[in-house]
């Protein structure tokens, strides 16, 4: 009895992770909190059950004692490291993930003919598609990337195997089904029929995985490939299983000429809206062109939009307001890559450019300082922002007891560093360091469900 208990106990303890140092979040938009001497224990299933902070050193063992833990367990992090919640990348094309760092030379409709659907066609062969998203995962989950909300390509088998790749290495994922029946590619296009019955396959298959970090998502590429029936069956499955939804809505000028043609006078919201699509637990990618009016409409529907600063600045033809929608008008919010349309996949890039594109509308503005988004907002938004805009702003996203921990390791002075200390920092400093400074060499591990998927085993 005593060695079978010894036995439950010893795994139990492997499993779990007990940390004592200093960790850093966004609870709210514009509010960082330094948590400095916190200890933070999970269970076994990566929840959050003990978090103290302002402990005194002497006083570790104790408090580790009292929860009737093993102080033995415990990792002490350096005055170099800190715990920052995993990023959530709100927008990411998985399929597109070869041509990353390329193909920045032409508008978005032209983009999509000339490289995108060949690429995306690719995956057709799903031993190719397999090799693309196990690189691709292994990038993010290097940088950070704790939960992606993926566009897969329009194959249903490829997409089965995103879903399991990113289940395999422990990311939390949200998978979609790219569906597109018209104005496509003769080679990359689905009829209706087949667009319906293989999202809806997917969504069984993912069910039958029964995993809490993996949900299917219905995926609409965006107005112009789906017909009218389409966009409605897909609606019509988004209320039937209660699952997400995802799209692209105005997001260029050419893309908005295109719906013109299509729905003289109608705007993106609206044509979404009337086949069911616009839900609480929708994201649009981009929004760059969303009127007021149309930014209303999402709120009411409780609809979130993925800012993706990188790809609005190649193809968006004007810059998100952050301030206006997401501050005054209250839209959900969170941060995405888009990759390939933004070329990078870490999300310290995006961070980046929303804090300049910001910039860029405030010199627009008569220099007007109330519109400029500082590191911190942009932090928020991929972490927290994101989390709320997936259904997940109880779970993930910043540190409590009773959440999942999904974070990151950082190390501002890890071998290889491109961040230079020579002076005395405060914690906060070192963060505005690592966000505006760092890369994956700063990320020295990382937690997905209190489950360490980085380093790779
Ligand atoms: N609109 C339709 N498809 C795409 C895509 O793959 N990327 C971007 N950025 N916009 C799109
Ligand atoms: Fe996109």
């Amino acid at each position: 009895m005593i060695q079978c208990l010894f036995v439950f106990l010893f795994f139990s303890v492997a499993e779990m992770v007990l940390i004592f140092g200093t960790l850093v979040h966004t609870p709210a938009r514009g509010q960082l909190e330094v948590l400095t001497n916190t200890v933070l224990a999970t269970d076994n299933d990566g929840r959050i059950i003990h978090m103290e902070s302002n402990v005194a050193p002497i006083d570790i063992e104790k408090t580790v004692l009292q929860w009737k833990l093993n102080p033995e367990d415990l990792v002490r992090l350096k005055s170099t490291q800190f715990l920052l919640p995993g990023f959530v990348d709100t927008h990411i094309h998985a399929p597109q993930y070869p041509f990353t760092g390329t193909g920045t030379d032409v508008p978005l409709m032209q983009w999509l003919n000339k490289y995108t659907f060949p690429c995306e066609r690719q995956c057709e062969d799903v031993e190719w598609a397999k090799k693309v998203y196990t690189s691709l995962v292994k990038r993010l989950l290097r940088n950070g990337t704790t939960t992606a909300l993926y566009f897969a390509s329009i194959h249903l088998e490829a997409t089965k195997a995103l879903a399991d790749i990113t289940l395999a290495q422990g990311q939390r994922a949200f998978v979609g089904k790219v569906c597109m029946d018209q104005y496509s590619p003769d080679d990359y296009m689905e009829t209706t029929n087949a667009s319906v019955s293989d999202t809806e396959a997917f969504i069984h298959y993912c069910s039958s995985k029964k995993s809490s970090i993996l949900t299917p998502v219905i995926t609409p590429r965006f107005i112009p490939t789906c017909s009218p029936a389409l966009l409605r069956a897909l609606g019509e499955l988004a209320h039937k299983y209660s699952v997400p939804v995802q799209s692209h809505i105005s997001e260029s000028l050419d893309e908005i000429a295109f719906v013109q043609q299509l729905y003289p006078g109608k705007h993106d919201t609206e044509i979404f809206d009337e086949a069911g699509l616009l839900t609480s637990r929708t994201v649009m990618a981009h929004g760059v062109h969303l009127s007021p009016s149309d930014v209303a409409r999402l709120v009411e529907r409780q609809s979130a939009v993925a800012i993706c600063p990188l790809s609005n600045a190649y193809f968006a033809h004007g810059i998100f307001p952050v301030r206006e929608y997401v501050g005054k008008l209250e839209l959900k919010a969170g941060l995405g890559t888009d990759v390939a349309g933004g070329y990078a996949p870490s999300m310290l890039t995006s961070i980046r450019q929303l804090v300049i594109a910001s910039k860029h509308i405030s010199v627009e503005k008569n220099n007007d300082p109330s519109v400029q988004v500082d590191w911190k907002e942009a932090l928020y938004l991929a972490t927290m922002g994101g989390a709320i805009s997936l259904g997940l702003g109880n779970e993930v996203g910043m540190f409590a007891s009773g959440r999942v921990l999904d974070a990151m390791l950082v190390d501002v002075a890890a071998p290889q560093s491109p961040i230079d200390i020579l002076r005395e920092e405060t914690p906060e400093s070192l963060l505005e360091k690592f966000i505006n400074l760092g890369d994956d060499r700063n990320i020295a591990s990382v937690w997905v469900a209190g489950r360490q998927v980085l380093p790779f085993e």
